[in-house]
Parts: structure tokens; sequence; C-alpha cells
């Protein structure tokens, strides 16, 4: 399976228009959390429908799965806790959302919510157990807040991640978690885009302005994650195990070639 995984789009059009551009060459596109921008002009109904269409035309020519950020709560839920009710307004438009999991050629793909109280924060627990029990190769969960005390979250003087995530990942060791919400992790000293917490692998591609957004491209069957960003290029093999520094990423692999892939971003 060949993955193209955003996050922290905020509202950013041309970014949006960059990843409908190249999500054909993926079988799913994953959109980890603050798709709107809460400080923005534009009023974020608005932006919801803006942002509608866009996964109206990803899902037109790929599998798209999303979660919920804490720029995206727009609704109380009945608990009183906020939710992003706008990511979940067609129930039938093909998008994996909050609360969903889907099975694709043996890959698991949870996606969590952003929890904005211990009501959600207790449905995910339930969530995460009863998907559990599905039989899998490998289970990847979407999850906007990247784990606490990790690389991924730290944002340069303190982290600003999940402790209930860190404990979650230790119970049911995923394979491989995709966030976000740490703008600068991967650019700070002490932070990354990538960690490991036992065999899970932990990713957030960070934000930069502008197209391309930085993302970072996983091919499962090739073992490999690519994380690109205008700082620069970097590559894991999934089957190997972590080492920093990471490595870089000189040229694109051939197995991405072959794709028709998106052109490196320039290197700052
Ligand atoms: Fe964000």
């Amino acid at each position: 399976m060949r993955l193209l995984a955003v996050a922290d789009l905020h509202y950013s059009l041309p970014q949006f228009d960059w990843v409908l551009e190249i999500a054909a060459d993926f079988d799913v596109v994953v959109l980890a959390g603050d798709l709107l921008e809460l400080a923005s002009i534009v009023d974020r109904r608005a932006q919801a429908v803006v942002v509608r269409k866009y996964f109206e035309r990803l899902r037109a020519v790929t599998r798209l799965l999303i979660c919920s950020g804490n720029h995206d709560l727009d609704a109380p839920h009945e608990s009183g806790e906020k939710v992003a009710k706008w990511l979940a307004a067609s129930p039938d438009d093909g998008i994996i959302t909050d609360g969903e999991s889907i099975e694709l050629d043996g890959v698991l793909i949870t996606v969590c919510p952003w929890w904005d109280g211990p009501i959600t924060r207790a449905g995910i627990a339930v969530q995460l157990a009863e998907a559990a029990k599905a039989e899998r190769r490998l289970w990847i969960w979407i999850h906007h807040a990247p784990p606490d005390k990790s690389p991924t979250s730290w944002g340069g003087a303190r982290h600003f991640g999940d402790a209930e995530l860190v404990q979650w990942i230790m119970q049911y060791k995923p394979d491989i978690v995709l966030s976000g919400h740490v703008h600068q992790s991967p650019f700070v000293k002490d932070g990354s885009w990538v960690d490991r917490i036992g065999n899970t692998w932990v990713f957030n591609a960070g934000q930069q302005f502008g197209a391309p957004p930085t993302h970072i491209i996983i091919d499962t069957d090739e073992g490999e994650a690519l994380w690109f960003s205008s700082a620069g290029n970097q590559f894991i093999r999934l089957r190997d195990p972590l080492e920093r520094p990471v490595a870089k990423l000189e040229a694109i692999p051939d197995w991405l070639k072959a794709a028709d892939p998106p052109p490196l971003p320039e290197q700052a």
C-alpha cells in the first residue's frame, strides 16, 4: 500500500490543490487533522464548505482518511465536549473519518478524533479496544496529536504531545501512528518528523507555508517512509531500527519514480 500523509493544512488552498494534484498516485491519502484555521478571516462554516469540496474531489481519485484536529471542532457533542461535526456531515460520502476504521489488503487503519474532554477520550479507548480485535498484517492509527515526550511533539522548549496516546501505543502496539499538531517539531533542535515507541513508528510531518506542504510518503510493501520538506528530505526503513541522525534522502527511490511522483521540494 502506498500512502501520502499530510496534516495541518490550516485552510491553505494551495496545499489542498497540491494534494489533489498527486492524490491519484496513492492508494490512500491521509489528512491528519487541522484542515480548518481558527484564526482565518474566512468564517469556518465557509471554510468547511470549501474543504468538503476538496474531499469530494480527492475521494473521486483515491481512498481518503481524515481525522479531526483542534482547529476542526465546530459543534458541541451531546456530552458537551466539542467535536468536528462537519467532518461527518455526509456519512455515505465514502470518507473514513473520526471513530472509524477500515481494512485494506490486510492493513487496518483506525482514525481517532481530537479529544476535547474525558468522554471523547474514553470513546477513543473503546474504539481502539474494538479495532484491536480485527485481524491485520499492519495496524495504522491516525491521531492529530503526536505522543508526548517524543521528538515528534517537541516544540523547542517543551513537548506538546498526548500522554494518553503513549499509553495506548504501549498497550496496543500499532505499527504506525500518523499525526501532526506540533508544527515545528521536525525543524527544531531535538525535534523530528519520526520516532519510535517500542516497535511503533510515529510520524509528524510538521508544517510549512505554501505548496507543497510538508508530507510523508509510506510504502508498506517497499518498507520505507520518506519525509519531504523545504528544510530537506529524509527517509527511514520500516524494518530497520531507528537511527539518528535520520538518513537524508538524496534521490527519489526507483519505486516512487515509477508512480510519477511529485518533484522534490527545493532545499532551503
Ligand atoms: Fe495545526
